[in-house]
């Protein structure tokens, strides 16, 4: 395995390409558990057979760092379709949206139920008690929902190939849920990216293609608010406790 090509790098991750393989290697801030969990949710999204994604072929250790290592796959992300031809930012939306239809369309009975997922941050969120109390009741006020939701379902999480197909990324995240609460997270990572105009595009294509009342979208944004608040990145918190006590608690 070589790794000599770095074609991506973030906190704690770095992705490498040897040949037709990539190798995501996470440093020390990532548990065995949190690396076996996410190759763990890729593969029960691939066992359903239906999804084009990059297969994984191995999770190993290379020094003394966990790594995944799964197909390459040749294209351009749709984040940077989106930045290539901002005139055709209609179509790529409108095909971003077919996408997460698509998956969401798909059932896998094995993935945590999304609520569950929302609960356990809500705890561990450092929103004050009252906030906190009121966003597990919103969580609870939702039956189960059972569709596949990506959980992190953004532009660079989409390769286009050279052919056309459309590749999804980034299982790490997934759950069993209800879409307005993907949809939710969608438009708010889209937002936290400064891209208020595509959020607000992508918002009313999902609504209308799902014929889905944005309220509903909105009942979930302070949940999935609160969700991303946990990772404490600091230039996000400003917004994100915003969101998350947006709602009248008094
Ligand atoms: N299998 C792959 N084939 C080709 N490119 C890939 C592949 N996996 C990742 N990449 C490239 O690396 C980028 C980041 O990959 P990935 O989404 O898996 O990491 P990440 O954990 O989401 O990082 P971040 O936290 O920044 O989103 C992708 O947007 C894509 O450009
Ligand atoms: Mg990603």
């Amino acid at each position: 395995m070589k790794l000599d090509n770095i074609i991506y790098e973030t906190k704690g991750k770095k992705i490498y390409r040897d040949g037709d393989k990539v190798i995501k290697v996470f440093d020390e801030s990532f548990s065995k558990a949190a690396v076996l969990n996410e190759a763990l949710n890729q593969a029960r999204v691939e066992e359903i057979g239906e999804i084009k994604m990059p297969k994984i072929h191995e999770v190993t250790v290379v020094d003394g760092k966990w790594a995944i290592v799964s197909d390459y796959i040749e294209g351009k992300t749709m984040a940077q379709l989106m930045e290539e031809n901002p005139d055709n930012i209609d179509e790529i939306i409108d095909k971003f949206v077919d996408i997460q239809i698509d998956i969401l369309s798909k059932r896998s009975p094995l993935l945590t139920d999304l609520r569950d997922k929302m609960q356990k941050k809500i705890s561990s969120s450092k929103l004050d008690a009252t906030i906190r109390y009121e966003l597990h009741n919103r969580v609870n006020g939702m039956k189960k929902h059972n569709k596949v939701c990506h959980g992190d379902f953004v532009p660079s999480n989409v390769i286009i190939t050279p052919v056309g197909d459309a590749y999804v990324l980034d299982w790490a995240h997934v759950t069993q849920g209800n879409g307005a609460a993907d949809a939710a997270r969608t438009y708010l990572m889209l937002t936290l990216e400064g891209k208020e105009d595509i959020a607000k595009k992508y918002l009313d294509v999902y609504c209308k293609k799902t014929d889905t009342a944005k309220q509903l979208v909105q009942y979930w944004m302070p949940i999935v608010a609160a969700s991303q608040s946990v990772k404490g990145i600091p230039e996000e918190q400003e917004l994100l406790m915003s969101w998350a006590t947006i709602a009248d608690y008094q």
